[in-house]
């Protein structure tokens, strides 16, 4: 009889961006569940105690390297760094991302720059770099991290928009790119997620969070985005390429983050 395997037990994942929000929430998932992880913030202090934490709570060994994703020579290094003490590397996150609100207009070409920069532009280097890695030992699984704003006008976030938008059809370029290798690529489109970068660039708090049983109109938590991510870099995603899952549950204000937060 068959049984679904959503495991990820001995698996190399490298997840970028971990230092805090869904991207720390992804990697102590996949530790959880029996994966040796990488980390990178571009902050070594920030990234130490999620590293500290991860292995005090779990088996799993937790490498964190500071890394800036904008910049070739360090990503290079890190995943070096990841390949020299897990052995290779079975699945990458590139989670790391963020945006400001500005209307388009408002929009410096330095401020332009340093968002697309940050979320296409990383996503860039980390997969050129991981993929090398991954078909040298026969394949592996890249999971990209769109946004439900990648997916529809949102209005004060074009440059976010914009990027996160590529992130998608980059996806499915390179599945097909890379499937003569073994590499799976994916991508995930969260909606709203209560993380600190939300809170920080979008005045939203936590409190009165309803709890993830919750379907109806709520802000979601990085859990609601590991558990998908987990999923898709497991043996019961095989068969899933080049697709973009969104996950948004019932958005709170219809059927957009922006208007969720009176941007539109
Ligand atoms: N939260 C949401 O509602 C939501 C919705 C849709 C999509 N997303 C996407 O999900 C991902 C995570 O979002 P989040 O809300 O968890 O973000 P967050 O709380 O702002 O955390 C961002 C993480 O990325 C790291 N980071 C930023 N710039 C970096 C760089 N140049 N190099 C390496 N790491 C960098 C930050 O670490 P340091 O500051 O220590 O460098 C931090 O760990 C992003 O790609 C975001 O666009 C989020």
């Amino acid at each position: 009889m068959h049984e679904a395997d959503f495991g990820v037990d001995g698996q190399s994942v490298v997840v970028t961006g971990a230092s805090q929000g869904i991207g720390r929430t992804i990697a102590e998932t996949f530790a959880a569940g029996g994966a040796d992880v990488a980390i990178c913030s571009r902050s070594q202090d920030r990234i130490d105690p999620v590293a500290e934490q991860i292995e005090a709570e779990t088996d799993a060994r937790c490498l964190a390297v500071e890394c800036n994703v904008r910049e070739r020579d360090e990503v290079e290094a890190f995943f070096e760094a990841v390949n020299d003490e897990f052995g290779g590397i079975d699945t990458l996150v590139n989670n790391a991302g963020g945006e400001f609100v500005a209307a388009f207009d408002d929009i410096s070409p330095n401020g332009w720059n340093a968002i697309v920069d940050l979320n296409l532009g990383g996503t860039f280097h980390c997969t050129q770099v991981a993929s090398q890695y991954m078909r040298e030992d026969g394949g592996g699984v890249v999971v990209n991290m769109s946004s439900v704003n990648g997916q529809h006008a949102a209005p004060n976030e074009s440059h976010y928009s914009a990027s996160k938008a590529a992130i998608i059809r980059l996806t499915e370029t390179l599945s097909v790119e890379y499937a003569s290798h073994g590499i799976r690529v994916v991508c995930v489109a969260p909606g709203l997620i209560q993380t600190p970068g939300v809170a920080e660039t979008l005045g939203i708090q936590s409190e009165d969070m309803p709890p993830r049983e919750a379907v109806d109109r709520r802000i979601g938590h990085t859990e609601d985005i590991a558990d998908v991510v987990q999923f898709l870099a497991s043996p019961a995603a095989a068969f899933v390429n080049g697709e973009t899952y969104t996950v948004k549950g019932v958005p709170r204000a219809g059927n957009s983050m922006s208007a969720d937060l009176g941007l539109q």
